[in-house]
């Protein structure tokens, strides 16, 4: 079948100022102001073909305010862009088709020059703008400079920052936004707990992580996994639609027990997105060791292009729902290894 172009397709009025992003043989419309995302497949899309990653999620500086144990990022990399040149890339990118930008890092607050480098995105590009941070940085004057230009952002809660000033600047300046907790076996039993008093905060969106490192006591075994699937289970029926909980993609099959809002897919890191390091190379995704150097955004593309398969290959992190028995083969105690 021939290649056809994304603008060619008809679509029904309400749907036609979406931006359209192909994917292989199925078409994607997005509002970065919303959210809102639409999967339009069928005869009509057949043909269509993926030219560009869908997301990029952009490590804009490797320095963190935080010195968190359990981070996966190498703490060693350098910090290697100026606000100039990742706006040159992100333009360059949007250019071609990339719809996103996720900024992490590093601590994307730490960066110098960071809402002024959003603003120009949001008012220069049509990317959507979303960043992850652990929220100690974001004052009143910093919420205040992001909110009309950053489609969300996403609070990672840790042990160790109060999350709740950051929430509650969030929700008065009516800012998208979501948390990122990471699930141990320490923290399952607060699972519900932990869900239920962020809904009540007026959060409306939580992400479930699964741990990627080679601490043993961090990672979930098989039986604890079976316990998480089943409490999500639980409280998103208890939830009824007020709040949603997500599940990272590192879960992978662990989770099959949650009802998914797609069918189950390969895991599109490396695909429908690429990390961007703080070195300036381009990786599958913030856990993966495998990472190629580029200048610009026709040499990441080609990246993309011509390194599918590598890209395509699992993490040697345990924890990659890419390998077999997600890696932790060895790494748990023998009676809790995974089905
Ligand atoms: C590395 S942080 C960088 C952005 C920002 N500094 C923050 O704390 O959100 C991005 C996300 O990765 C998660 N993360 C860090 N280390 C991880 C690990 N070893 N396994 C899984 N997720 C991890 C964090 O919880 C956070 O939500």
């Amino acid at each position: 079948m021939s290649e056809r172009a994304e603008d060619d397709i008809e679509l029904p009025a309400a749907l036609s100022s979406m931006r359209r992003f192909a994917l292989d043989d199925a078409l994607l419309l997005f509002d970065r102001r919303t959210g809102l995302t639409a999967l339009c497949d069928g005869p009509e899309t057949l043909g269509l073909r993926m030219r560009a990653p869908r997301a990029v999620q952009f490590a804009i500086t490797n320095a963190c305010n935080l010195a968190c144990t359990f981070c996966s990022r190498d703490a060693t990399a350098a910090s290697g862009w100026s606000a100039d040149e990742a706006f040159a890339l992100l333009r360059d990118l949007d250019e071609r088709g990339t719809l996103e930008v996720a900024f992490g890092g590093g601590e994307p607050l730490a960066f110098k020059g960071f809402s002024a480098l959003v603003r120009r995105l949001s008012e220069e590009t049509s990317l959507a703008v979303s960043l992850t941070t652990n929220g100690a940085l974001l004052t009143d004057a910093m919420a205040g400079a992001l909110a009309p230009f950053v489609g969300q952002i996403r609070v990672s809660v840790y042990d160790d920052v109060d999350h709740r000033p950051a929430l509650s600047r969030l929700a008065a300046r009516r800012v998208r936004h979501g948390v990122n907790w990471l699930v141990t076996p320490e923290r399952l039993a607060s699972v519900e707990a932990f869900v239920l008093d962020l809904a009540g905060r007026g959060c409306r969106d939580v992400l479930l992580l699964s741990y990627n490192g080679r601490d043993p006591a961090m990672h979930l075994s098989g039986a604890e996994s079976e316990a998480l699937a089943g409490r999500v289970r639980a409280l998103s029926r208890a939830l009824g639609g007020r709040m949603t909980v997500k599940l990272d993609v590192c879960w992978g099959e662990r989770m099959e027990a949650v009802p998914q809002l797609f069918e189950a897919r390969a895991c599109p890191a490396g695909r429908e997105f690429v990390v961007v390091t703080s070195d300036r190379r381009v990786s599958p995704c913030s856990f993966h060791h495998r990472s190629f150097p580029f200048a610009d955004a026709d040499e990441l593309l080609r990246v993309w292009r011509e390194q599918r398969e590598a890209l395509a290959t699992p993490a040697e992190q345990p924890g990659c729902a890419r390998s077999p028995g997600f890696g932790l083969g060895g790494l748990l105690r023998p009676l809790t290894l995974l089905r």
